[in-house]
């Protein structure tokens, strides 16, 4: 390299690492590189020497401005760094006396923290998670699970409809019916999710909430393992004292039928009961409709309500807190 280009790089070079030098460490380390008896700016004096004498002069120059602008700027950055170390010096400018806050950090919502937990529980007794679509047919919402056009809840008043086949489903019940159409027995899978329904809004009704569905359907599947099933995931959840009560209830889809309530006691020690959904034995003509031969297979269902899990463990008395989204409450889980 050409002595003249060769000074150009010293600087540009030493310039930028004199700018990273951070500590005094680091400044003595720059120095006998650059400025030291057998530094680079020393080695570039050595070579004028040998270059040819008309180019000498410029050169010399050159190496001379090279030394002072170096010595010059190092000196500045010595004054710099060591200003900097004596006001460190002077005293800490954090109190670490003081109790340490850390920032607050997002984290899933406390429903979706259940639904985990509620595969989880679930997973362990062998099920696993299906999902389905929130916009639904009136097949798989209604008449794929036995529930006749006549039906109450078919009123079109009593779920969102988007055009006249087409709806918000109003229960997870539908992926029983998209699970057994694409899939041979046995089944037994869970899907937790959002439902609709236009109730009015108050401290136990939304127009949306979650619930988690169940199906098992295999050879031999009896209405004591669909009971010993939910008995043991509200003792899982809930925790071991809990007791579960079966009541004889009705769905187009089940026969029989049971709602499923847990026992709970106030402070008091009174026990009251909350109920947590419904279940049943899957009504023969749910399973041939999907193609599934009634007297081979039996299996059971249940539809439970996630908020309610949520609000009764945790003991959250509106269940509009949980859809407002304010952190202040949201924090808490
Ligand atoms: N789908 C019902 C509801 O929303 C709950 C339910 C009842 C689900 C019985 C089931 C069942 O799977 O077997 O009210």
């Amino acid at each position: 390299m050409a002595l003249k280009d060769e000074i150009e790089t010293i600087r540009s070079q030493a310039e930028a690492e004199l700018e990273k030098a951070a500590d005094t460490d680091s400044l003595e380390a720059w120095r006998i590189k650059y400025l030291g008896a057998k530094g680079a700016v020393k080695a570039a004096m050595q070579r004028l020497k040998d270059v040819p004498r008309e180019l000498k002069p410029a050169l010399g120059k050159a190496a001379n401005a090279l030394k002072s602008t170096l010595t010059a700027a190092f000196e500045q950055r010595v004054g710099q760094v060591g200003a900097g170390s004596a006001k460190r010096s002077a005293g800490p400018t954090v109190d670490v006396t003081l109790p340490g806050s850390r920032p607050r950090i997002g984290h899933a919502h406390v429903i979706t923290q259940t639904v985990e937990e509620i595969c989880e529980i679930f997973a362990r007794m062998g099920f696993t998670v299906a999902t389905g679509p929130e916009v639904e047919d009136e097949h798989h919402n209604f008449a794929a699970l036995n529930i006749p056009p006549a039906h109450p809840a078919r009123d079109p008043l009593e779920s969102f409809y988007i055009d006249e086949q087409t709806m918000l489903r109003s229960q997870t019940s539908t992926v029983q019916i998209r699970v057994m159409e694409n899939t041979e027995p046995p089944v037994r899978i869970i899907s937790p999710g959002r439902v609709y329904r236009p109730d009015t809004v108050d401290a136990t009704h939304s127009f949306m909430f979650h619930q988690v569905e169940g199906l098992y359907v295999d050879e031999g599947v009896s209405m004591a393992d669909l009971k010993t099933c939910l008995d043991q995931f509200c003792k899982a959840y809930f925790g071991p004292e809990v007791a579960t009560c079966f009541r004889p209830s009705f769905f187009p889809f089940t026969e029989p039928s049971a709602e499923v309530d847990i026992e709970f006691h106030r402070p008091d020690g009174t026990p009251y009961w909350v109920e947590l959904g419904g279940c049943g034995m899957v009504d023969p003509n749910v399973l041939e409709a999907v193609g599934y031969d009634s007297e081979k297979y039996t299996g059971y269902a249940f539809g439970l309500g996630i908020e309610r899990m949520v609000m009764r463990k945790h003991h959250i008395p509106d269940i509009r807190l949980l859809f407002e989204n304010d952190v202040r409450f949201l924090h808490q889980f």
